[in-house]
């Protein structure tokens, strides 16, 4: 044993006066109190708050879209019935829990919805759905509604498609970014499915007053005159997979159909090379009268003015440049030609033929000169040439002048359909009404498409006839809206300026070809107005 080391009682003496050291405060118990304290209060705090502002995103499968961030904290704005458990939403969204099948279908079809599954998109609106138009109250149908609203006065049917199971295609808690949307295959699963088709439409027959067989140009109420196809109450809707493979051909291809504009126009012998009266050196391009509108999108209508007048005037008489017979009302034209006298003095006076003598002198000749068929001057007469004949063209002078620099006066009927004056009536030009839009069930622009030449999309340079209706076919869109040629070595090998001509692309296919590049899947809120020139 050490002699240093102190005994049993020195020990015992060295803390007899620490006995109570235990019930001493020290700094390290007094953490643990804290902390649990804190922890207790904590919980208890989390609890109440919870309680109080339902922080429910702890919950939460995922972040929610953008537009929908501020609803974090408000999970029954969708989820209605509180159900956020996977199953139970799942559930919950199905028209029929009740059979075993019905749960298995919500079970198994609600995320992936299979081709050959009936009815795939569960039917019926579910709480969710209620829920998303509660706030979205326009979103609840369906494109067809489209026709519905806007060809309501001419369309055989009315055909509604409810856009159920809003979160079939909106997918939520994804990103924070926005809702994902569908791929095409989305829409497929029920255009290329006759049953899920049959079992989506309703159909209502419209009681409206048929369409002519050929079609009709109509301006449905938002000042576009649009091309109108008769439509049957009894067609039945297609299936297809693809643009490329069974999408219905445009209604405007029914080769029943003409083009009803009432203008007198031959295509073929104003593209001629050759046409007199042009003014320049080349020949008369599309563009010369079909310019595009401010987007670029769809054209600025023919008008009489900017396009014809240059080469058929009404100029009336060959020394008056001035004096022209009035466009585009009938009556007036009669009024103008009855008192035809006080347009000439008017003429000569802007030409400077001012003094009294003079001006009577000259507005005489020129009546005389009115007067080339008969040795009075009769209204009757008057009108006949302005309206049916024109300049004659028998005299030598005239043909050549005609041809030529077109100073002569064209007739209205050159152009129109003019039925013959009675006698408190003018004769009546039959309205031109030139279609300004063709297609109503899917959308064309022009803009993209400024790559390709106006011949391959329109047969102008062969057309005689108004009647023709000289618009592309459904088949050639698809030689470049189509999935792209795979594998083949010259696509690989195509450089960019190569890709973006219009013969390779008709050749090897790849511009934008899912529904969505040209379709909307809403239908729009209102009957809005499409116009975008
Ligand atoms: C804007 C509407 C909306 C809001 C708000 C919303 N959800 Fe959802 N939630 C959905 C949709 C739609 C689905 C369906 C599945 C999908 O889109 O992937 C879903 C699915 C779910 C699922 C899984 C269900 C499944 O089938 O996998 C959970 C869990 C969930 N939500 C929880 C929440 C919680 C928690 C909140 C609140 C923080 C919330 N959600 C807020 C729309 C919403
Ligand atoms: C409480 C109201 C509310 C509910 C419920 C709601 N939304 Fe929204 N939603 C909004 C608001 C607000 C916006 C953002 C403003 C906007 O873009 O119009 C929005 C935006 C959207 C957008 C466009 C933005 C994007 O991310 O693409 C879609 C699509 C959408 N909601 C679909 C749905 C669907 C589907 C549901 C049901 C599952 C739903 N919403 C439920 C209020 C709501
Ligand atoms: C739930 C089934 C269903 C789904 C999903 C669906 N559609 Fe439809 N769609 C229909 C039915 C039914 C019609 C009416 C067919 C008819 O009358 O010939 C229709 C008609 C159309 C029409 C013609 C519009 C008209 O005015 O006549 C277009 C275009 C269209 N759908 C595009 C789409 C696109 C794009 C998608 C995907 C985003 C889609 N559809 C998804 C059922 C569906
Ligand atoms: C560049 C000059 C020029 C322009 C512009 C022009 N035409 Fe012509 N048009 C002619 C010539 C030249 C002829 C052949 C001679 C004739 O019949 O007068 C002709 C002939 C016609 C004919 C008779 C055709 C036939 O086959 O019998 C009609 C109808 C006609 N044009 C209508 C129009 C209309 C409508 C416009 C405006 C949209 C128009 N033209 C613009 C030069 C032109
Ligand atoms: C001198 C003016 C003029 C020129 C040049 C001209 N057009 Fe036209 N175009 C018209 C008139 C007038 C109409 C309306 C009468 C009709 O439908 O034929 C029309 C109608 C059209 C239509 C729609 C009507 C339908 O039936 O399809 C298309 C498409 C068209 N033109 C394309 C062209 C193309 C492409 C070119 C060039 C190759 C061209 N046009 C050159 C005056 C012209
Ligand atoms: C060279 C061809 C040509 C001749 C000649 C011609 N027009 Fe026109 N007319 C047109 C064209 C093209 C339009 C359609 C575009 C426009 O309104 O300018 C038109 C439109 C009209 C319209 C319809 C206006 C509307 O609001 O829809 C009337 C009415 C009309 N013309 C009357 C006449 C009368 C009357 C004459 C004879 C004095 C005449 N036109 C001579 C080419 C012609
Ligand atoms: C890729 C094919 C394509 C090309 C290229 C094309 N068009 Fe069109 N065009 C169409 C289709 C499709 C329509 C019918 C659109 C509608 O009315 O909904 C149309 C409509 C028209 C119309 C009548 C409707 C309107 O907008 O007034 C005219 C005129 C016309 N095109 C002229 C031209 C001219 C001129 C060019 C060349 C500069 C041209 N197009 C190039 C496909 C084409
Ligand atoms: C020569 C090839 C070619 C032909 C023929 C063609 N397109 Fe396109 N189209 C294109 C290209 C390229 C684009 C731009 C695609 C892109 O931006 O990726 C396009 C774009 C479009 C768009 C999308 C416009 C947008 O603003 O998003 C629509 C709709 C369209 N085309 C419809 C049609 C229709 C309808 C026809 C037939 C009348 C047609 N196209 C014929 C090549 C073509
Ligand atoms: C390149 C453009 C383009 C693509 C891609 C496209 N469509 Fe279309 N579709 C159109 C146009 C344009 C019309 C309008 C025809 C008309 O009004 O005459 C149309 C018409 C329709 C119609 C109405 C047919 C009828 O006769 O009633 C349906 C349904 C339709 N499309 C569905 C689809 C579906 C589903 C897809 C995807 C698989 C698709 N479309 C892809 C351009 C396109
Ligand atoms: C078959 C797929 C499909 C169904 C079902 C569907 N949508 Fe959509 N939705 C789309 C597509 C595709 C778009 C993109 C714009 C368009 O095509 O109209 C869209 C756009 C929207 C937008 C506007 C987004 C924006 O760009 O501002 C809202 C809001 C919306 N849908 C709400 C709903 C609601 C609410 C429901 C259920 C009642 C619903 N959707 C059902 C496919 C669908």
């Amino acid at each position: 044993m050490d002699d240093n080391s102190p005994t049993q009682k020195q020990r015992a003496g060295q803390y007899a006066a620490n006995l109570g050291y235990f019930r001493r405060p020290h700094y390290l118990r007094r953490i643990r109190l804290w902390c649990f304290l804190a922890a207790l209060a904590l919980s208890m705090g989390a609890v109440v708050s919870y309680r109080h502002w339902k922080r429910d995103t702890i919950f939460s499968k995922g972040p929610l879209s953008h537009g929908h961030a501020p609803l974090a904290q408000d999970c029954r704005a969708c989820h209605t019935d509180g159900q956020t458990d996977a199953l139970k939403a799942r559930l919950s969204e199905s028209h029929d829990t009740r059979s075993l099948p019905g749960i298995v279908a919500a079970v198994f079809t609600a995320k992936n919805p299979g081709k050959g599954s009936p009815h795939a998109h569960m039917s019926g609106s579910s709480a969710m759905d209620q829920a998303c138009l509660a706030c979205h109250p326009t979103f609840g149908v369906h494109l067809p509604q489209t026709v519905g609203l806007h060809l309501v006065s001419v369309a055989a049917e009315s055909v509604n498609v409810r856009a159920d199971n809003c979160f079939v295609c909106h997918r939520e808690h994804t990103s924070g970014d926005r809702m994902a949307l569908p791929s095409a295959s989305q829409c497929a699963a029920c255009h290329d499915n006759l049953g899920e088709l049959a079992y989506h439409r309703q159909s209502q027959p419209l009681s409206n007053p048929p369409i002519a067989a050929t079609g009709e140009n109509r301006n449905l109420g938002d000042g576009l005159v649009t091309f109108i196809p008769p439509s049957d109450a009894k067609r039945k809707p297609v299936a297809f997979s693809d643009f490329a493979h069974g999408h219905p051909p445009f209604a405007y291809e029914n080769p029943k159909l003409s083009d009803p504009a009432k203008i007198k126009f031959n295509h073929a012998r104003h593209l001629r090379p050759d046409l007199s009266g042009a003014g320049k050196e080349h020949a008369l391009d599309c563009t010369d009268c079909h310019s595009p509108g401010p987007s670029g999108n769809f054209k600025q209508p023919v008008t009489y003015e900017q396009h014809c007048k240059q080469c058929h005037t009404l100029q009336i008489l060959p020394d008056l440049p001035n004096l022209r017979i009035p466009h585009h009302d009938a009556e007036k034209v009669r009024w103008f030609l009855a008192s035809i006298r006080i347009p000439i003095e008017n003429a000569l006076r802007a030409e400077g033929v001012t003094a009294p003598d003079d001006l009577a002198k000259r507005a005489d000749a020129e009546m005389a000169a009115l007067s080339l068929r008969s040795k009075s001057l009769k209204l009757p007469d008057l009108e006949q040439r302005v309206f049916f004949e024109g300049d004659p063209k028998t005299e030598p002078d005239i043909r050549r002048m005609r041809a030529g620099n077109a100073k002569f006066l064209t007739e209205c009927a050159k152009c129109h359909e003019v039925a013959p004056p009675t006698i408190d009536r003018a004769p009546a030009v039959t309205p031109p009404n030139m279609a300004m839009r063709w297609l109503q069930k899917g959308s064309f622009t022009h803009q993209p498409h400024s790559h390709v030449a106006c011949a391959d999309c329109h047969a102008a340079k062969s057309s005689k006839l108004t009647s023709d209706i000289l618009l592309p076919t459904q088949k050639s869109c698809a030689e470049c809206h189509r999935a792209p040629d795979s594998g083949a070595v010259s696509v690989a090998q195509a450089g960019p300026t190569e890709r973006t001509s219009a013969a390779f692309q008709r050749e090897h296919g790849g511009a934008m070809w899912d529904c969505q590049a040209c379709h909307v899947f809403h239908a729009p809120a209102v009957n809005t107005k499409s116009v975008r020139h």
